[in-house]
């Protein structure tokens, strides 16, 4: 296999505590990392590194692992311009605008849907996202729910089954039957796609007894549990992820002192998902209390054409550290090792030997940029799997 050093990096962010630099950054300055074929196997300081077969100059620039974006929901077609507009002269966000993106999910062809999930992943990977989780969600039938994870099992290994997203429209007058369709015939079909079962625990969506119904059927048959709780309001969303053991609890924001105690306590992660605050411009959820009450956080983008249209973890970053009360390196945490605590991962979102090669390097000479040059390019090149791939 071929080795390749990257040397003369200005701040190589490691993730890695194991270099007792005192953070859980895991710092080394004028560092060097070496990867053969898909791993990195050295990582140290730059003067130190081992001969290799080739070898790239950072110049003096920052690393940091590869973007772990745990929480997006790709395959849709159609936009929703007009409802952010419409929100943006004060209307509220709400949920029912799903629905608009059901219709024209459904009416796509798979092609169509394919290459709509290609772009937003290859928009993802050019700002230095190199893992994204996707879910189904706007099907919502038997067919429909299948062919959406079949077409983002095509794209990437971390694929949700979110059938159970909103009722679907055919069952308005009866959402039991809808739950029943999700956790029997439609698990069915969809389950040897997804690693995940996800639900929408939410008024106006799916209540406590409900999403119970959606997490045990997944769970059952073996699919690992993921949350969207207590975005709206409050709800039990969040007591119910922990309770169940799911891997994360997404958006998380408005929280009761127990919903953040059970949080700081149990192992479920905490995913915030800042972009969805602010296209819906509502209030922050508050990463500072949920850290210091012990709780895992892992940024993310959710993104979707109606609550979070941005595929950029740098964006979300930001949003953390201005408004949410993030230090610029608990974020840039949250955004790489976090994502992968909440996608149960431990060979991404960190440099270190034995992981996976997904680097990226900035136009920067510290992380810290991301945060202190918001919406700036910063992408200096991007390896995935150990190939460059920007
Ligand atoms: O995570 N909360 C539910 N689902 C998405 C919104 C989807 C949409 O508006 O189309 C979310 O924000
Ligand atoms: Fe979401």
């Amino acid at each position: 296999m071929t080795t390749t050093a990257i040397t003369h990096i200005a701040t190589l962010v490691t993730n890695d505590p194991s270099h007792a630099d005192g953070t859980p950054l895991g710092l080394i300055q004028d560092a060097a990392v070496v990867v053969d074929g898909d791993r990195v196997v050295w990582t140290g300081a730059s003067s130190k590194a081992p001969a290799t077969d080739n070898a790239v100059d950072a110049g003096g620039r920052a690393m940091v692992p590869g973007f772990v974006d745990s929480h997006s929901h790709l395959v849709f077609a159609g936009d929703r311009t007009q409802e952010f507009n419409a929100r943006m002269s004060g209307r509220p966000y709400s949920a029912g605008g799903i629905r608009t993106t059901v219709a024209a999910t459904r009416a796509a062809g798979d092609q169509q849907l394919s290459a709509n999930v290609a772009r937003h992943l290859a928009e993802a990977l050019r700002q230095g996202t190199t893992t994204l989780e996707t879910k189904s969600g706007y099907g919502l039938t038997v067919e429909d729910e299948a062919r959406a994870l079949q077409i983002a099992a095509a794209h990437t290994d971390e694929v949700t089954y979110l059938g159970a997203h909103i009722v679907a429209p055919e069952y308005a007058d009866d959402p039991a039957g809808y739950v029943d369709l999700v956790t029997g015939p439609m698990l069915d079909a969809c389950a040897p796609y997804a690693r995940w079962i996800d639900v929408f625990c939410e008024r106006g969506a799916f209540d406590g007894d409900q999403a119970r119904a959606v997490l045990t059927a997944g769970l059952a048959r073996g699919l690992g549990a993921r949350v969207h709780a207590n975005q709206l309001g409050h709800g039990p969303g969040v007591q119910l992820a922990v309770e169940l053991g799911a891997a994360s609890a997404d958006h998380c924001t408005h929280l009761t002192d127990a919903d953040v105690d059970a949080l700081g306590q149990g192992g479920t992660v905490a995913t915030l998902l800042p972009g969805a605050e602010f296209s819906t411009r509502a209030a922050w959820p508050d990463a500072r209390r949920l850290l210091d009450a012990g709780a895992t956080v892992a940024l993310s983008t959710d993104c979707n054409p109606g609550s979070s249209y941005t595929s950029s973890m740098a964006f979300c970053i930001a949003l953390a550290v201005r408004d949410m009360g993030m230090t610029p390196d608990e974020a840039l945490w949250s955004a790489t090792a976090g994502g992968a605590a909440a996608l149960r991962r431990t060979d991404i979102g960190r440099i270190a030997p034995g992981a996976r090669a997904d680097l990226l390097l900035l136009d920067a000479p510290s992380h810290v940029h991301l945060a202190y040059r918001p919406g700036v390019p910063l992408t200096g090149a991007v390896w995935r799997g150990g190939e460059r791939v920007r």
